[in-house]
């Protein structure tokens, strides 16, 4: 679907975001990147976007070269819809209901289609009541989920969002993650950077982990919390529902392919261990 091959990319400071990075994602992946600051999470998915140009090496977006091209990058664009980490960087119309129904005007959309895309999409992250807000207004978690909304209209075939659970509150990111997941069954590829463990694990069905704009692995859930190296390398935590397993060496219990879950865990702890 999109690969990145021998990627370097530099900002104009000569910080080097990206350093030879090779990654393939094949069509209805749902993967999750992991990784401490300054790791190069966001400069990754710009390059994947088309946003950041590639300074050496190459994308390919289904099986074609991308050369940057305004036809090229518009084909990349209408397939790639991209969450910016701060939506202050992603908001620029001036109400709610403009920013999210601005994709869809510039497309050209029927009236009546571009309302319905809208209204599902306030509905879906519950911020109807808000939609003729001025945006400059918005609570910075609203301004997220407004910024949620603008990509989920356009309804693209892969998905990046870039920390979206970064300042909203449980329920929405739970209410997020269950759309996100319908989204998947639907056939999206979908890509999520994210600073939580829990959320990793327990969501997606490959991790990359980034440092240093270099990936330091690519593996199923599993196969990355097993490797302690890594974790602390990238400066992760194991999550919650894996060191349990692990500290009461129960691990081999599950069938842990891409992870534990975490009701399976607490059933097997009701059935053996607990009095
Ligand atoms: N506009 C810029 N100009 C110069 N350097 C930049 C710029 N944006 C990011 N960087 C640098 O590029 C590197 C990677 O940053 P990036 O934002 O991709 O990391 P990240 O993994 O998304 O971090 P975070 O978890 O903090 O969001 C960092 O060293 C950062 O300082
Ligand atoms: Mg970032």
């Amino acid at each position: 679907m999109i690969e990145l091959a021998d990627v370097t990319f530099e900002y104009p400071d000569k910080t080097a975001a990206v350093k030879n990075l090779s990654l393939k994602i094949k069509a209805g992946e749902k993967i999750a990147i992991l990784g401490g600051n300054g790791a190069g999470k966001s400069s990754l998915f710009l390059l994947l976007n088309g946003i950041h140009k590639t300074g050496s090496g190459k994308l390919y977006f289904k099986g074609q070269e991308v050369k940057y091209s305004k036809k090229d990058l518009l084909n990349l664009r209408k397939s790639t819809g991209i969450v910016f980490q701060d939506p202050e960087t992603q908001i620029f119309s001036s109400s709610v209901y403009e920013e999210i129904s601005f994709g869809l005007e510039n497309l050209k959309y029927a009236e009546n289609e571009i309302k319905a895309r809208v209204d599902h999409a306030l509905q879906l992250l519950e911020i109807a009541d808000i939609k003729q807000k001025p945006t400059h207004l918005l609570s910075y978690g609203e301004k997220k989920k407004v910024s949620i909304a603008g990509i989920l209209v356009m309804d693209p075939e892969i998905l990046i969002l870039d920390e979206p659970d970064a300042c909203l509150d449980p329920v929405t990111v739970s209410n997020l993650i269950k759309l996100l997941d319908d989204l998947h069954q639907k056939g999206k590829t979908i890509l999520m950077s994210t600073q939580d463990v829990n959320l990793a694990y327990s969501w997606a069905e490959r991790i990359i982990v980034m440092k240093n704009g270099i990936i330091l692995k690519d593996g199923l859930p599993s196969e990355i919390f097993s490797n302690l190296k890594v974790i602390k390398e990238a400066s992760l935590e194991l999550p919650v529902v894996y060191e349990i397993a692990v500290k009461l060496n129960i691990q081999s219990k599950f069938k842990q392919k891409p992870n534990i879950k975490k009701d399976d865990l607490i059933k097997y702890i009701k059935k053996n261990i607990s009095p």
